[in-house]
């Protein structure tokens, strides 16, 4: 493209608000991509954008375009590319572009670039964007461990956390070179999923910015033998995705994952434990500096008595071994009961079938008060609905005695209506 096809092309973009109203109802996203070696994973992530729906403009610094050139930006994301201000000049781009933008994302975020944000300068064409951006803003950084744990970073992330810009927290492996550590960018899919659940939240900003929260996730299981356990049915997704959002609000959050396979969210603290025993462990001690924990988790109530060393062989008569069960901790009950502090905030979730006893509702009313936590999300899981579909429905009661109840919907939504109540517990 010639330098005068380019400055036609912004203009045509920048016009696109005028022009065309089906194309304005498409979320208008900013992807900033800074000079870091993980700028290439951007490319996956503006895919991501683009074949879901988004108008995605790029706006790499000229860093950037050292790891990954301007037509592979141009050429994924159907427009030009500039990374100064001066392209384009009359449609004023380091204003409209941020002023017009739903969500600006900077993937990879330098710790160059996070400086520069912190400290307000505008010498470039997405330091300018940042300035003027009045939507959501989510940074994804990536650096080495030195770069991120340096005091300079740390105080510009704070910096930019207290002013409502969402920093996800790097993940750990593989940087740069051999070395490891903490400093790599988060999966671009979890990237996504996080830009996603802050488009559908709006303005509303990390209402959890500044809080620690517990979120266990998945169903634990109990060893017969080396081979064998018992088991149950939560595939972990709706702890996941409590995980996400709350990520995605602000919170700094630890996921207690029992048996899950799925991919670790951006930004957050995984902890892999298998028997309910490790739960609790896990759970007790993620919970002494947490201001909310919400027990998602499936645990057995049962494990049993002794636990085989070898393998439990058939025997030759055709019996079978009888399995004697003793009952697990209950950890719901436990941490509500012995809060590390008066404040915190716990949620339990109740998975029931009505019995001769009482309907659903008349059963967790019971159990939340039995238990002693704050907030109980209650499932009807008759027919076994629930398990491993993307979506859910629940009545979250309360020991206010409210009663809320969350049409059928994804459990990310779910998630968030939870997080609503913890969040009005905490102010
Ligand atoms: C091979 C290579 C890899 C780099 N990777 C990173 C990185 O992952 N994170 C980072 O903060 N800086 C990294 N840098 C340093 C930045 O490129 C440098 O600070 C640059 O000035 C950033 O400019 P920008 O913030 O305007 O994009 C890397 C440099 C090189 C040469």
């Amino acid at each position: 493209m010639t330098d005068s096809a380019v400055e036609q092309s912004v203009q045509d973009d920048l016009h696109d608000d005028v022009a065309a109203p089906a194309e304005r109802m498409r979320p208008r996203v900013v992807l900033g991509v800074s000079g870091g070696i993980a700028a290439y994973k951007s490319c996956e992530l503006l895919r991501r954008f683009t074949e879901s729906g988004h108008d995605v403009t790029v706006v790499p610094t000229a860093a950037a375009l050292e790891f990954v050139g301007a037509p592979t930006w141009a050429a994924l994301s159907g427009k030009p590319v500039a990374t100064d201000v001066w392209t384009g000049v009359e449609q004023v781009p380091h204003v409209r572009i941020g002023q017009s933008a739903d969500l600006v994302v900077v993937a990879p975020a330098t710790a160059d670039l996070i400086a520069k944000a912190a400290h307000g300068l505008a010498d470039d064409l997405l330091t300018n964007t940042l300035l003027t951006a009045r939507c959501p803003i989510v940074f994804a950084p990536a650096m080495h461990t030195e770069m991120w744990e340096h005091p300079a970073t740390v105080t510009n992330v704070a910096t930019l956390r207290e002013r409502g810009v969402l920093v996800i927290e790097p993940a750990e492996g593989r940087l740069t070179g051999k070395d490891t550590g903490k400093g790599r960018l988060p999966e671009p899919a979890e990237i996504f999923d996080v830009c996603l659940d802050v488009l559908s939240r709006g303005a509303t900003g990390p209402d959890l910015a500044g809080r620690q929260v517990v979120v266990s996730a998945g169903g634990t299981r109990e060893y017969l033998d080396p081979v064998r356990f018992l088991g149950n049915r939560s595939s972990g997704l709706q702890g996941y995705a409590l995980a996400r959002t709350a990520a995605a609000r602000g919170a700094e959050v630890t996921l207690v994952a029992a048996n899950v396979t799925l991919p670790d969210p951006a930004g957050v603290k995984v902890v892999s434990v298998s028997t309910t025993a490790e739960l609790r462990d896990a759970v007790v001690s993620a919970a002494a500096s947490a201001d909310a924990v919400v027990m998602a988790a499936a645990p057995a109530d049962f494990r049993p008595t002794a636990v085989s060393g070898d393998k439990i062989k058939k025997a030759a008569d055709g019996s079978a071994p009888a399995i004697e069960l003793v009952q697990n901790p209950d950890i719901l009950k436990e941490i509500s009961h012995t809060r590390a502090h008066p404040g915190q905030v716990i949620v339990g979730f109740a998975a029931e079938t009505g019995d001769d006893t009482g309907s659903v509702l008349e059963l967790a009313r019971a159990k939340l008060a039995r238990k002693g936590c704050d907030v109980l999300v209650v499932n009807d899981v008759s027919g076994g609905a629930v398990f491993g579909s993307p979506e859910n429905e629940a009545v979250i009661l309360a020991t206010d005695g409210s009663a809320t109840q969350v049409a059928r919907g994804t459990k990310a939504s779910l998630a968030h209506a939870i997080w609503d109540q913890v969040a009005r517990r905490l102010t």
